[in-house]
């Protein structure tokens, strides 16, 4: 879809701003990988991230846009994304959850997500984690000044597809920024060379969503959480890079 507003380049200092909210995303992200647990609620996971947004004085990006009601998305086993955290959504072992955050600080926003196992996962499982993960990194590999928008989606669908699993068409990625959506969209397939073309100063949310069977989703009736038509698995990585010098900045790491 041609986008209708200009892709915003930012500065050097505005940059920078995005850097310090995409550092608390991606502190959280980590903080996870040890609450994440059977028996733990998805709602407990809101409150981890919670005491940690308020503690630094930042805000959640996500919390009442276009009326979301919660501050993160817990998206689990067949849920794509946009899962709405509840009491009642009791993680169990082997399972896998999606945290997908988006963080507001000094009026810039950070977001990422990634997708944790959920005590011990078989391991066909955890290839779909994987695989989905380094669909990610060859995505943000291609986000390369002179570039096109497109460059990144053919290597993430390509890289997928030869493994045998699916991306998600209804969601794609985006430029992030004062906003949490700005242009471009960043979608996850697509021919190579197509799009806008990257420049040094723009900032993408680079999001493959992966699923083991067919990509097709389909959206439940809270009107948020999407799960997969077949009901087969999905996993979702994220990062906000900035383009800087003439490649990709990872700027919400956690390792
Ligand atoms: N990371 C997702 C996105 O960029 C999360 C949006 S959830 C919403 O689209 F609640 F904010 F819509
Ligand atoms: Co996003």
């Amino acid at each position: 879809m041609a986008g209708r507003k200009a892709i915003i380049i930012k500065s050097k200092e505005e940059i920078d701003r995005i850097r310090v909210a995409s550092k608390i995303v991606g502190y959280i992200l980590k903080l996870l990988d040890d609450v994440i647990q059977p028996g733990i609620t998805t709602k407990d996971i809101e409150g981890v991230a919670e005491d940690v947004i308020k503690k630094e004085g930042a805000t959640s990006a996500f919390k009442n846009y276009k009326g979301y009601p919660a501050i993160l998305c817990a998206s689990i086993n067949n849920e794509v994304v946009h899962g709405i955290p509840s009491k009642k959504k009791v993680l169990r072992d082997g399972d896998i959850i999606s945290v997908d955050i988006g963080v507001v600080y000094n009026g810039f926003i950070g977001d990422a997500a990634k997708t944790y196992p959920v005590g011990k996962v078989v391991e066909r499982t955890n290839r779909l984690l994987m695989v989905t993960e380094e669909a990610l990194y060859k995505g943000i590999e291609m986000a390369k000044e002179n570039n096109r928008v497109s460059d990144i989606s053919h290597s993430i669908q390509s890289y997928v597809e030869r493994r045998g699993y699916s991306v998600v068409r209804a969601f794609v990625g985006h430029g992030v920024g004062k906003d949490l959506h700005e242009e471009p969209q960043v979608p996850n397939y697509g021919l190579p060379n197509k799009g806008p073309r990257l420049k040094n100063g723009m900032v993408l949310a680079i999001e493959p969503m992966v699923n083991e069977g067919r990509y097709d989703v389909v959206v439940l009736k809270d009107g948020w959480t999407a799960v997969t038509k077949d009901n087969s698995l999905s996993a979702h990585f994220e990062h906000t890079v900035a383009i800087m010098n003439g490649k990709a900045e990872i700027l919400t790491k956690y390792d």
